[in-house]
């Protein structure tokens, strides 16, 4: 069993994975030991830079009495160009489950065809589910669950957005997502999502009318890792897809406003919001660690599915 997409999964183990991650937090906030992946070890690989991922992957494993390896694409041989299968296959017989961090989505899908552990997407240009697991834990803690909540994405049809499409589908809640003119998400993922789904996934370029009455305003960067060198031709697309106190006052009185960090001050989102009552980005980043160790500890405990 991997873990490359939200779909991957299914509702049953996408809310398993949000109640363990709950009650790891809980029993960790008590200080009670849980060491149930002692003399195992994750690989990581990251060929983009990390705080997060790497930093709650790294202390989740230590925390489940594991341990973990960091290798940074350019410092190995991926990095002068050894063949993904090759690694695959070699990491294979040392690890007992792979974290990857890379640029196309068919490369972590060419990693796993080749691996006999388990591999967890720890973001790609295509998918990022990881994050939006702890995300939708954050508002299942501050809503008390998802069902009949209404989400607003505002920005870029991006990783973080295929993934929240993805979530949609399976958890059947209705997400709106406001972006400008040629960056919505791919429409492989809103026709699938229409297909498979219960879920409304609507997509738009009216950034109130996607924000009014929203229980969740969630926005990402407007240029992606990767996507440096369009950062100047993306700061005029964007302009104006931000949120902000005037789309937040749009929104519910007591909407949870979402961002998966690194945040960009002044463009997708103001400083006032981000350090706002409504914000719960910091809780959102802590929520990484424990959805982390609930995915450990399904994929290499409870053996996934
Ligand atoms: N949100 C997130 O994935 O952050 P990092 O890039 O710091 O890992
Ligand atoms: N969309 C962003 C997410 C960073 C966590 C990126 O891919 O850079």
């Amino acid at each position: 069993m991997n873990l490359l997409t939200i779909a991957d999964l299914n509702k049953e183990e996408i809310d398993d994975l949000i109640g363990r991650a709950g009650a790891l937090k809980e029993r960790h906030r008590k200080g009670i030991p849980h060491t149930p992946l002692r003399g195992k070890t994750l690989g990581m690989i990251f060929e983009k830079s990390s705080t997060r991922t790497r930093v709650s992957f790294e202390v989740a494993m230590h925390q489940l009495g594991g341990s973990s390896i960091f290798i940074s694409g350019k410092d190995s041989q991926i990095g002068r160009g050894e063949p993904i299968k090759d690694t695959s296959r070699v990491m294979s017989r040392y690890v007992d489950a792979i974290v990857i961090r890379t640029f196309g989505h068919e490369i972590i899908e060419e990693y796993a065809r080749y691996s006999s552990v388990p591999v967890i997407n720890g973001l790609t240009d295509a998918h990022h589910p990881c994050q939006v697991l702890a995300d939708v834990l954050t508002v299942v803690e501050k809503k008390g669950g998802y069902e009949g909540l209404k989400f607003c994405w505002i920005g870029d049809g991006n990783n973080m957005a295929n993934s929240w499409i993805e979530a949609a589908m399976r958890l059947g809640f209705d997400l709106t997502l406001a972006c400008p003119r040629g960056y919505a998400p791919d429409n492989v993922f809103l026709k699938r999502a229409k297909a498979e789904g219960a879920a409304r996934v609507r997509v738009t370029e009216d950034i109130a009318g996607a924000a009014k009455d929203a229980d969740v305003l969630n926005t990402d960067v407007w240029a992606s890792m990767g996507q440096e060198e369009e950062s100047a031709k993306r700061r005029l697309a964007f302009a104006g897809y931000q949120i902000n106190s005037e789309v937040l006052k749009l929104a519910k009185k007591d909407a949870v406003v979402l961002h998966c960090l690194p945040a960009h001050r002044g463009e997708e989102i103001t400083d006032e919001v981000i350090e706002g009552a409504n914000s719960a980005v910091w809780d959102e980043a802590e929520n990484r660690l424990h959805i982390q160790k609930a995915i450990l500890e399904w994929l290499l405990v409870d053996g996934g599915r």
